[in-house]
C-alpha cells in the first residue's frame, strides 16, 4: 500500500452504502469523526471500501500499537487460535495467561513481585483497580482528576470526568469518587510556571479535599493517567506525579496509574510512569496491549493483590487469544517499536513546533512519543478555545488521506501505530500544515 492515495469522492459509494445501513441499526452513542469505513490495514495504512487509502495518525483510537495485522501477532493469533480459543483462566489454567502476567512482572515500573489480573477492556480493567484498592486498603473512598478518563462502565465512569456528555443521563454515579485539578500547565488557573511551581494544584487534594470532604485516612487511592487522553493529551510536568506519589505514601493511599492509553510504548517508554521515575501501587493497561485484541491489564505490587478466589474474575477477560497478541506486541514492542516512537515522536513534535510559526490556530504542541496533542486557540494572548475550527481541521485532514481524532474540548489527538516511519510523519506534517491553512484561510 502507499497512503494516501485517494481514488473517489468521501466518502465513495460503498461506503455511503454501509453508513446508511449503521444509521439504521447501530447505536446512535458512537462518536464517528467523519465517514472512514475500514477495508484493510497494514503497518500505519488502511484502505476503505472503495480502495481510498489513508495513513492512519488514529490506531483505532491508540489501539493498533504494532501497526495493522503486524505479521508476528497475525501468526500468534492464528497459532492459537486453530489450538484453543478459551478455557475460562478464572476456572481453569493456560500457560500463555501465566507467560503474560510474568512478562508484565518484567516490564511494569514497579519493583519487586507483581500479580495481574486479567479482563477486556479498560474500563473494566479500571473497575478491577478501583476494586483491588479498596479490597486491600479497607477504605472506601478514590480521588480522581478532572479532565480524567477512565471508561463508561458505572464504577469507572464515577472517576470519569472528561466531557460531561459521557455523564450526562447516568447519574446517581458510584459514590465516593472526588476530584481535583490536573496539571493543565498551558492553562494553569495559579498561572505559575511547571519549572518552579512545586505542583501548587495539588495542593487542592490537601488542604479542600482532605479537609472539608474525606478523611486521608478513607481514601483507598488516587487514580491518575501520567498523561490526559481524553482530557486533550495533557502532559503534567514531574514534580506533579512525584508529589503525588509523596502524598499517597504519606497517607497510605494506593496510586493507581490508569496507563490505558500512555502505556504500551505509546509515549516513547514502555509506561508513561517510567518518564517521572514515579512507581504506582496498581498499573492500569489496556488498548495497546493486545494490538487490537480485546484484553485489560489490572498490575500490581504482589502484597496488593490480596483479594482471595471469588472475590473477581472475568468469563473472557486474558482469553488466550488474546493473550497470544499481548505476548507478540509485547516483544514487538520492546524491541523495537517503543524507540520509534520515541524517535519519529520528537521528530513530529519538532516539526508541528515549527508549523505554529505560520499558523496561528497552534496554540499549544505537547506530548511524549506518539501520543501527541496540538490545541487549537483563536487567540494565542487570550487562550480562546476554537473547537469548531479543531473539527474543521479533523475533517481537511480526512479529505486529503490522513486520520485524526479530537481530544478534548479543542486539541487535535496525534496517536499513530508505532510503527510510523519518519517519512510517513512528513506526509502526516504536510498535510496537517494544510489543513490548518484551509481552515485559517476560512476564518
Ligand atoms: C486512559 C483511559 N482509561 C480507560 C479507558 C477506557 O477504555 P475502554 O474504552 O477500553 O473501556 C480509556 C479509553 O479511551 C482511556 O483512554
Amino acid at each position: 500500500m502507499s497512503a494516501p492515495d485517494l481514488r473517489t469522492s468521501l466518502p465513495g459509494p460503498k461506503a455511503q452504502q454501509i453508513i446508511a445501513r449503521d444509521q439504521r441499526v447501530v447505536s446512535p452513542s458512537y462518536t464517528r469523526a467523519y465517514p472512514f469505513v475500514m477495508a484493510r490495514g497494514e503497518g500505519a495504512e488502511v484502505e476503505d471500501v472503495d480502495g481510498n487509502r489513508f495513513l492512519d495518525c488514529a490506531a483505532g483510537i491508540a489501539v493498533c500499537s504494532t501497526g495493522h495485522s503486524h505479521p508476528d501477532v497475525v501468526k500468534a493469533i492464528v497459532d492459537q487460535a486453530q489450538r484453543f480459543l478459551h478455557m475460562s483462566g478464572t476456572d481453569f489454567y493456560y500457560e500463555d495467561q501465566v507467560q503474560l502476567a510474568e512478562r508484565f512482572g518484567e516490564l511494569a515500573p514497579i519493583d519487586g513481585d507483581v500479580r495481574s489480573f486479567f479482563s477486556n477492556s479498560g474500563a473494566e480493567a479500571n473497575e478491577a483497580a478501583l476494586k483491588l484498592a479498596r479490597y486491600h486498603t479497607r477504605r472506601q473512598y478514590i480521588i480522581a482528576f478532572l479532565g480524567g478518563f477512565h471508561g463508561r462502565t458505572m464504577g469507572a465512569l464515577a472517576a470519569t470526568a472528561s466531557k460531561a456528555v459521557q455523564r450526562r443521563g447516568f447519574g446517581p454515579f458510584t459514590p465516593g469518587v472526588f476530584h481535583a485539578p490536573y496539571a493543565d500547565c498551558y492553562r494553569c488557573p495559579l498561572k505559575l510556571s511547571p519549572s518552579s511551581c512545586e505542583a501548587q494544584c495539588l495542593s487542592f487534594i490537601e488542604d479542600q479535599i482532605l479537609v472539608h470532604l474525606v478523611s486521608p485516612d478513607e481514601v483507598a487511592g488516587v487514580l491518575v493517567e501520567p498523561i490526559q487522553g481524553e482530557g486533550g493529551y495533557v502532559v503534567p510536568p514531574k514534580v506533579f506525579i512525584e508529589r503525588l506519589r509523596e502524598l499517597t505514601t504519606r497517607h497510605g493511599m494506593l496510586l493507581i496509574a490508569d496507563e490505558v492509553q500512555s502505556g504500551i510504548g505509546r509515549s516513547g517508554r514502555m509506561f508513561a510512569m517510567e518518564h517521572y521515575g514515579v512507581q504506582a501501587d496498581i498499573l492500569v493497561s489496556a488498548k495497546g496491549v493486545a494490538s487490537g485484541l480485546p484484553l485489560g491489564v489490572t498490575a500490581s505490587r504482589a502484597e496488593v493483590m490480596d483479594w482471595p478466589p471469588g472475590a473477581h474474575a472475568s468469563t473472557f477477560g486474558g482469553n488466550p487469544v488474546s493473550c497470544a497478541a499481548a505476548l507478540a506486541t509485547l516483544t514487538l514492542v520492546s524491541e523495537t517499536l517503543t524507540k520509534n516512537a520515541a524517535d519519529v515522536g520528537a521528530h513530529l513534535i519538532e516539526g508541528l513546533r515549527a508549523m505554529a510559526d505560520r499558523h496561528p490556530l497552534i496554540g499549544d504542541v505537547r506530548g511524549k512519543g506518539l501520543m501527541v496533542g496540538v490545541e487549537l486557540v483563536r487567540n494565542r494572548e487570550t487562550k480562546e478555545r476554537a473547537p469548531e475550527e479543531r473539527n474543521a481541521v479533523v475533517q481537511a485532514a480526512f479529505r486529503r488521506g490522513l486520520l485524526i481524532l479530537g481530544a478534548g474540548q479543542n486539541a487535535l489527538r496525534i496517536s499513530p501505530p508505532l510503527v510510523l516511519s519518519r517519512a510517513q510523519a512528513d506526509t502526516a506534517l504536510r498535510i496537517l500544515d494544510e489543513a490548518l491553512g484551509e481552515v485559517e484561510h476560512r476564518r
